[in-house]
């Protein structure tokens, strides 16, 4: 009996159990059952998966129950890893060997620039046809549009910044806060325009560390003057401006100590940011 194998690797990202699901209710519907490899590629190196489907007593196939509750949730149910050794060809004949014994007429797998390389890898060394689903919210993935996981995470960028604006303008106080994206600046940008920020840091955007310090402290000393008066500063940093936040807090506050009661505040938004029920427009 036909079957396809999906996988999901690198980074996971919200929208990757409602890609899984979706995969595996329409291959179901055509006639072929579905194997999950487990771990992302470590899965396909070690032969580790399981089925996605299974029999009706009319000899139907349908998904798995744990599929058919997946499609909302964050994280991925197959599991995922980064996986270095992947590169090295000998993994990549022993990940070969094993999806050949799942019979699989195809592979799909899910994830950032890394795992479609890998996806790239496969399709030229083998042959099988495989099928790249972009997912990472880091949203940096050549001639993608918005990755799988972009639309949820900016989301939860967008709340949790209203949430600190709420208290920065209780306090008036100043918060700089930063938000995932490894290299890519994308979701601090996006956010920045979101929630109207009064700056956004980007790693694109090549600044010195003193350039850096003198920009932020200069849009607070804007805000608080006393003609802006405004009780919220919103600085939004992407992880990929070299210089940690709490860091640039110190340093900021250091240059503006003639500011009267000045409060700066940092808060680092991390993984918080990757979890969480996919959006609509994510699944
Ligand atoms: O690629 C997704 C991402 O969340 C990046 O934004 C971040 O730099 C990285 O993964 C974090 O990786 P890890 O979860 O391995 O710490």
């Amino acid at each position: 009996m036909s079957s396809v194998a999906v996988l999901t690797s690198g980074g996971d990202a919200p929208g990757m159990n409602a890609a899984i699901q979706a995969i595996v209710r329409v291959a179901a519907s055509q006639g072929l059952d579905v194997a999950g490899v487990l771990d992302g590629y470590d899965g396909l190196i070690d032969g580790t998966s399981r089925p996605l489907t299974q029999r009706t007593e009319d000899g139907l196939i349908v998904p798995v129950p744990d599929v058919d509750s997946a499609g909302p949730l964050g994280g991925t149910i197959l599991g995922s890893s980064r996986c270095p050794r992947f590169h090295e060809p000998e993994y990549r004949a022993q990940a070969a060997e094993h999806l050949r014994s799942l019979d699989a007429i195809g592979l799909i797998v899910i994830g950032g620039n890394g795992s479609i390389a890998g996806a790239h890898a496969i399709a030229n060394e083998m042959e099988i046809p495989v099928v790249g689903i972009p997912a990472s919210i880091d949203n940096d993935i050549g001639l993608t549009r918005e990755a799988l996981g972009v639309d949820t995470a900016l989301n939860t960028i967008v709340e949790a910044c209203d949430r600190i604006s709420d208290t920065a303008r209780s306090h008036r106080r100043a918060f700089i806060v930063e938000v995932m994206g490894r290299d890519s600046g994308y979701l601090a940008m996006a956010a920045a325009a979101a929630t109207a920020a009064d700056a956004v840091l980007l790693p694109e955007v090549s600044k010195s560390f003193d350039e850096t310090v003198d920009a932020v402290a200069e849009c607070i000393r804007d805000s608080l003057s006393a003609s802006r008066k405004k009780r919220r500063t919103l600085v939004i940093k992407a992880e990929g401006v070299g210089i940690p936040t709490h860091m640039l807090v110190d340093e900021v506050e250091a240059q503006l100590e003639d500011i009267d009661n000045l409060e700066v505040r940092g808060t680092v938004l991390g993984h918080l940011v990757r979890g969480g029920n996919s959006s609509f427009r994510d699944r």
